[in-house]
């Protein structure tokens, strides 16, 4: 099986979680884009894992994780990662594989998304160099993982990036420069570390799938933040939608078979850009509260609203998505009513084009008022938590296939 598991909304959709769960019938789980920025989060018995750059899959055994040629890598952030995930398994290293075709994200990366971000460029970005590291892929200058291991061409290369950043942080920014030195001996010393698990990811992908092995393909961010399709220009620097899958990971489009969309049960999104549904409201305050509604990568609070069906169905269309996992459907339990987006009175469909000025129209319910994060069995829901699923699906046009009422990796209920 080859499965494709994307966000339908602004990211944290709980994906980690979808992954986490599913990853135990795949040999490999994949990331095809994005970088630190991400945050999945897993519950691991008593424990909660959040995951940055390593794919969230591997705390299963057997599953090897693939950090793919189209994402962006922090080995700083990944070594960080991997010292706690090894007191979970101490063997995680031999579970984890990167592409020699990953880009690198370094220090001036980083800098410059931190004081770009305190200009008025600022998009409210997770200041983690994602940004400025595609930029330097899409310039032909970026430096990659395999570089890492050709001294001559990274020391030579880094010194005229450095050369290049120091004028745009002197000049334009007023900063202070940086010293080429310094990085370079960081980085020889990642290298070392790095050499055995460092793969060309394009071969040994497609070597497994020719010996039949299952891939799962974990998405990072959500559809609403890709570069093309998303609330430009307040998105990632990446395309986060499944047709990404193929070109961040080397495999040819045939070999994603199913996509699966997650979708919260209401909606939230960090940064700033369009949101139609958000509330600033008691709703959305007691959202962001029972939800604990907080970034995974930068503990911002999160803006929260009603679900909206024409946003998901905007997105499940662009994915190639028919079913769905609902998450996070527990946080829902303690309101009087609830309601969902169905369309605008404004516009016929979703347009990002227009995100800002779309006004949505809802559809109200009685809410379910009860503790359902032990249940396992949807006829043990009650009505009003049905008819709150009936309403998701009638208005997005997808099934919903899993129903996620808790963090923990068993707190699911199939349908
Ligand atoms: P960047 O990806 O750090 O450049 O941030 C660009 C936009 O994407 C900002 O609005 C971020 O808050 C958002 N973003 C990036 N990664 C995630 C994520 O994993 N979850 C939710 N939002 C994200």
């Amino acid at each position: 099986m080859k499965l494709a598991v994307v966000g339908l909304q602004w990211g944290d959709e709980g994906k980690g979680k979808v992954v986490d769960y599913l990853a135990k019938d795949f040999d490999i789980d994949a990331r095809f884009q994005g970088g630190t920025n991400a945050g999945h989060t897993v519950r691991h018995e008593d424990r909660e894992v959040i995951f940055h750059q390593v794919p969230c899959g591997v705390l299963n055994k057997g599953v090897i994780g693939v950090v793919g040629a189209g994402c962006v890598f922090d080995p700083a952030i990944f070594f960080s990662e991997l010292s706690n995930l090894k007191k979970i398994n101490p063997k995680i290293e031999e579970c984890i594989k990167i592409s020699k075709y990953c880009h690198l994200i370094m220090p001036y990366h980083i800098l410059i998304d931190k004081i770009r971000e305190e200009s008025k460029q600022g998009i409210g970005t997770t200041k983690k160099g994602i940004g400025p590291a595609y930029e330097d892929k899409y310039a032909r200058v970026g430096l990659r993982v395999g570089d890492l291991f050709n001294q001559e061409f990274f020391k030579e290369r880094l010194r005229a990036n450095i050369s290049r950043k120091n004028l745009m942080l002197m000049e334009i920014y007023h900063a202070e420069p940086l010293s080429d030195s310094e990085i370079f001996d960081k980085y020889m010393d990642y290298a070392k570390k790095l050499k055995p698990i460092v793969i060309n990811d394009a071969a040994y992908l497609n070597d497994a799938l020719t010996k039949g092995k299952n891939i799962i393909f974990e998405g990072a961010q959500g559809t609403l933040l890709d570069i093309d399709f998303g609330t430009y220009p307040y998105v990632t620097s990446s395309h986060t939608v499944s047709g990404s899958v193929g070109v961040g990971l080397g495999l040819p489009p045939f070999y994603v078979e199913q996509v699966l969309g997650v979708a919260k049960a209401y909606t939230t999104r960090v940064g700033f850009g369009p949101f139609p549904t958000e509330s600033t409201e008691e709703f959305g305050k007691s959202l962001r509260e029972i939800g604990k509604e907080y970034g995974a990568t930068t503990g911002r609070p999160r803006r929260c609203g009603p679900f909206d069906a024409a946003i998901v169905k905007y997105a499940a269309q662009l994915n190639g998505v028919k079913e769905i996992v609902l998450t996070k459907f527990d946080v829902l339990s303690s309101f009087d009513k609830l309601k969902i987006a169905v369309g605008y009175t404004n516009a016929p469909a979703f347009d990002p084009f227009i995100a800002d000025r779309l006004e949505p129209s809802y559809e109200e319910i009685p809410g379910f008022k009860k503790d359902i994060s032990k249940i396992r069995d949807y006829d043990a829901l009650p009505d009003e938590a049905k008819e709150y699923l009936k309403l998701i699906e009638h208005y997005t046009g997808l099934k919903i296939k899993y129903i996620s009422v808790g963090p923990e990796r068993n707190a699911v209920i199939r349908l």
